[in-house]
């Protein structure tokens, strides 16, 4: 009997990312690679954080287990900025979780079993979909709710897209949501990172229209991973008082408790931030958002349609329907450069030949030359 065949039949419904295997290529020396969603990191306050750790070193209760809920002053902090955007939070409607990613899986765990209506962007975030699709759901379009559990939902510069939803979309689905009686989950690692206007008041906002969260019908995910660093893995989910309850027996099951160490962190640096922290990230992604789309512009071939986001992290680009961001994938990389095929991001299928690009990492020559080399692959293709 091997390993595979001991394991249950949920571990078995976990399935490997077709990307997995494709992005074993980008070993490639001397390769570009528009593929990954990673923040910059001169960005991340590394020199504040160095300070911060040694002298919470010096005390050892910063390593002892913590409560389930999460550090008390960082719940503080978290409800208070949620309540800063609109979002009347009490510290009790606050976890910390490890990560944005830890929040999505919880909210699945919460409401979806096999054959639950998820309501879903096509496409959506990879990471929510690998999480769901074991607990057998079944995925719906946004725009069919009625019967649906749970819809999940980034309103604000959406992995993969970039795009966000209109305040008139925003109104449009929280009511349709309440409706329906589906619980909307509004998924926002990046509604901080915009470039030119903030985008419009959070789901959670709309939704609440004033009232306190507990009278809401949203659970919201929040994380520092793209506005302080990701490898601290620290997020939060605000939610309701009976959902926070729930998740944190979760949390209790999954990992007792988030990391003391780097929620005391997050906490005082927090505190430290320097003012123009925010406007230093928005100033930055918003030059290589630019940079990348002049290039884009300049080389490549408009058959190819590519979103002009107003924040976030992301480009995404919509090939003619007869070819295939996958299949060309090899071709691409054999250039010396590499996006992300954005087929898998589709749970209702569709989308083989869109493909996303990430302006974080990079400078105006790096993406010139990149779109220059992709330009080789794609224009003859058009
Ligand atoms: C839409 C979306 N949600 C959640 C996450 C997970 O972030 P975290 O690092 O906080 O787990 C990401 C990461 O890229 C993301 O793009």
């Amino acid at each position: 009997m091997t390993w595979a065949d001991r394991f249950s039949p949920y571990a078995k419904r976990f399935q490997a990312s077709s990307l997995r295997e494709l992005f074993k290529l980008l070993g490639k020396p001397g390769l570009i690679s528009l593929a990954s969603g990673a923040p910059e990191p001169s960005l991340f306050p590394t020199p504040q954080l160095a300070e911060i750790y040694a002298e919470l070193l010096r005390e050892p209760a910063n390593l002892q287990y913590g409560t389930s809920e999460g550090y008390g002053p960082l719940r503080e902090q978290v409800a208070a900025r949620m309540t800063a955007r609109g979002v009347r939070c009490d510290v009790e409607n606050i976890l910390i979780t490890n990560g944005g990613q830890q929040g999505i899986d919880f909210a699945g765990q919460l409401l979806l079993g096999p054959g639950s209506g998820l309501a879903i962007q096509n496409p959506s975030y990879l990471g929510a979909i690998l999480s769901f699709r074991p607990r057998e759901p079944r995925f719906v379009p946004l725009d069919q709710l009625s019967g649906a559990a749970m819809a999940y939902v980034m309103a604000d510069f959406h992995n993969p897209t970039g795009l966000s939803l209109s305040l008139e979309e925003r109104l449009a689905l929280t009511d349709a949501a309440r409706t329906a009686g589906a619980a909307l989950v509004e998924d926002d690692p990046y509604g901080e990172l915009w470039f030119d206007t903030p985008p419009p008041s959070s789901l959670a906002t709309v939704d609440l229209d004033g009232r306190r969260m507990d009278e809401g019908n949203v659970i919201h995910i929040g994380t520092f991973s793209k506005t302080l660093a990701p490898g601290l893995r620290v997020g939060w989910v605000a939610a309701p008082r009976p959902v926070i309850s729930q998740m944190v027996l979760f949390k209790q099951a999954a990992d007792m408790h988030p990391s003391t160490l780097n929620q005391v962190a997050v906490s005082r640096a927090l505190e430290g931030l320097p003012a123009d922290h925010y406007a230093g990230l928005r100033a930055l992604y918003r030059q290589r958002r630019d940079q990348l789309l002049t290039a884009l512009d300049r080389h490549i071939d408009p058959g190819v349609r590519i979103t002009r986001p107003n924040g976030g992290l992301f480009l995404w680009a919509t090939l003619p329907e007869h070819l295939d961001a996958s299949a060309i994938f090899p071709d691409v990389v054999a250039a010396g450069v590499a996006y992300a095929p954005t087929e898998p991001f589709h749970p209702l299928g569709g989308g083989p030949n869109t493909f996303r690009m990430g302006f974080t990492l990079g400078d105006a020559d790096r993406f010139e030359e990149a779109t220059k080399r992709l330009a080789s692959v794609l224009n003859p293709l058009l």
